[in-house]
């Protein structure tokens, strides 16, 4: 037993995969206040190039899709991306504490000021014409279905778009996980349908309340070789990406949009 494992009970080193941690103790709000307590100029780069995404891939108007986040975690900017165009929102998440914060946040009756910004991003991405509501909160109560479950789990061609933000590479130190996680990722959708993904870049790992948890440290240029061996008509955009850690674990990312194969 490592000295990290003694301490936390939770590996620390790279080669570690995703069931070596403990996700039923992930700080959900320790997280949130970490990533989001202050909104980043570059979390509002990736709302905009993610409703972009949806709307150039999914140029038909009107919320009439079925549309899955993975790994949600504690972060409502994946639904304020998709709801203009969802029937349907499910959150497909492993931690037992990110499930139980998601459901929390969404009953409560005031929207934190971080969310009203990040919201507020969203519906300037889409235009004045969709006339989007001031508070989001009311659509997403009817629209959202919260789901625990691993990427590992996902049901196959069962959604017509998908996004995932920071997920695949930050569940585990290992290459074959991260490729089987965006294959996962990649097959829950329809064949033609939308996927939308932000990863980190070369990132070392992320802390959360004093817990290490991991990340796979890559390329863009790698996470763009994997997301096109599973995806047609790829395209990225880099974000941010930096030397130093602007957050913990935290460089820079790259966003891949593309649409699922045939397989
Ligand atoms: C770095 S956090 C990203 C959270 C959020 N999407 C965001 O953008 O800030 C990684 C997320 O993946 C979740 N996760 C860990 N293992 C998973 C698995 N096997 N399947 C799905 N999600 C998993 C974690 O609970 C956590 O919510």
């Amino acid at each position: 037993m490592s000295a990290d494992t003694a301490a936390t009970g939770i590996r620390t080193d790279a080669t570690a995969s995703n069931a070596d941690y403990q996700w039923n103790e992930f700080d959900s709000e320790a997280y949130f206040q970490h990533y989001y307590g202050e909104p980043h100029p570059d979390d509002d780069l990736v709302i905009r190039h993610a409703v972009e995404a949806l709307c150039r891939l999914v140029p038909s108007p009107g919320a009439g899709l079925d549309v899955v986040d993975v790994g949600t975690g504690p972060n409502l900017i994946p639904f304020f991306c998709a709801l203009p165009k969802a029937a349907r929102l499910t959150a497909w998440e492993y931690a037992a504490s990110n499930v139980a914060w998601l459901k929390a946040e969404l009953l409560k009756d005031e929207l934190r000021p971080q969310w009203q910004h990040f919201w507020r991003v969203a519906r300037e991405a889409y235009g004045p014409s969709e006339r989007l509501a001031d508070d989001p909160i009311p659509a997403l109560r009817r629209k959202v279905c919260i789901e625990q479950g691993s990427i590992f789990d996902l049901p196959r061609h069962r959604w017509d778009a998908a996004t995932m933000f920071f997920c695949a590479e930050s569940i585990t130190g290992r290459m074959d996980e991260f490729e089987r996680a965006c294959e996962a990722f990649a097959g829950a959708v329809k064949p033609g349908g939308a996927l939308v993904a932000a990863f980190l870049v070369r990132s070392g790992g992320y802390e959360v309340a004093g817990r290490q948890f991991p990340v796979l440290a890559l390329s863009a240029e790698r996470i763009e070789a994997v997301f096109n061996g599973i995806a047609d008509r790829v395209e990225a955009r880099h974000i941010g990406i930096v030397e130093r850690e602007i957050r913990s674990g935290y460089a820079g990312f790259v966003l891949l949009t593309g649409v699922a194969r045939q397989s």
